[in-house]
């Protein structure tokens, strides 16, 4: 299903990004490795060519028009098509979080980042993935944007937070609304959960490694013709609205 695709990772230089461009570059695709900072783009296309994989740069602030715009032409004129778009760049936006004391700077610029950032790199990308024969595209989502495990007593569901598990359910409802307007279309489109993974995002405190973090979405992003779509998964299977 991968091998000969043509595959993007927005926020690829590292964690779960670096570990999703590795893990379909292992499967045989081509991959662009965006990223927003040239020598650490530089550095991760590197590492993964001498891990084997037939890795490029793609210079790629998720936040900036002419960013996304200038990325999705090196991969038009280099490749003509684009068969897989994973949208993994995100931020937290620091804290605090809590709704009673939140800057609303922060939950702009975490919503212009984690959705505002993925309508952006998609519609771009959106004219070469429909040049695939089986496009697909993943949105790395989080548990914590589950409203059903935020509002179950027990549930993990994460720090309680005005925008960064907000915008993930922002994200997911994103996610659904173009599964809507694609249905018609050979698009598979779907948000994945990576559970709670060692990166710098978290300061290192996951318990999962970034690379078991990866697999929902290569599984995603290597959906066989006729799978799901307009979906929310994490490694155990489909998670709730
Ligand atoms: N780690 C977890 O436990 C966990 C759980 C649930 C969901 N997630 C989600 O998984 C995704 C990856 O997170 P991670 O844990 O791997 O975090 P990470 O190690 O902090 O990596 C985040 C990546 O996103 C990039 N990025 C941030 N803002 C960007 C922008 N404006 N343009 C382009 N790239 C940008 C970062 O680039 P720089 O290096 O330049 O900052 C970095 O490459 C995120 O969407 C996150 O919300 C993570």
């Amino acid at each position: 299903m991968s091998e000969g695709t043509i595959a993007l990772v927005t926020g690829a230089n590292k964690g779960i990004g670096y570990e999703i461009a590795a893990g379909l570059g292992a499967k045989g695709s081509t991959v662009g490795v965006g990223a927003r900072d040239p020598q650490r783009l530089e550095e991760a296309v590197a590492k993964l060519r001498a891990a084997g994989v037939d890795a490029f740069g793609v210079p790629l602030d998720v936040t900036d028009d002419a960013s996304v715009a200038a990325a999705a032409r090196l991969i038009g004129d280099r490749f003509g098509r684009l068969d897989v778009l994973v949208n993994n760049a995100g931020i937290t936006g620091g804290g605090p979080q809590e709704p009673t004391v939140v800057d609303p700077a922060i939950i702009r610029t975490v919503v212009e980042t984690n959705v505002i950032g993925v309508i952006r790199v998609t519609n771009a990308l959106l004219p070469l993935l429909r040049r695939s024969a089986s496009p697909r595209i993943v949105n790395m989502s989080s548990s914590v944007g589950s409203l059903t495990r935020q509002s179950t007593p027990g549930a993990e569901s994460g720090p309680i937070a005005a925008a960064y598990s907000p915008s993930k359910t922002f994200l997911n409802a994103v996610t659904v609304q173009y599964a809507k307007e694609l249905a018609d279309t050979n698009i598979l489109i779907n948000a994945a959960c990576p559970g709670y993974c060692a990166t710098d995002l978290n300061g290192f405190r996951g318990y999962r490694t970034a690379e078991q973090g990866a697999a929902t979405a290569i599984r995603l992003a290597t959906l066989p013709d006729g799978g799901p779509t307009g979906s929310f998964f994490e490694d155990a299977g489909v998670v709730p609205w």
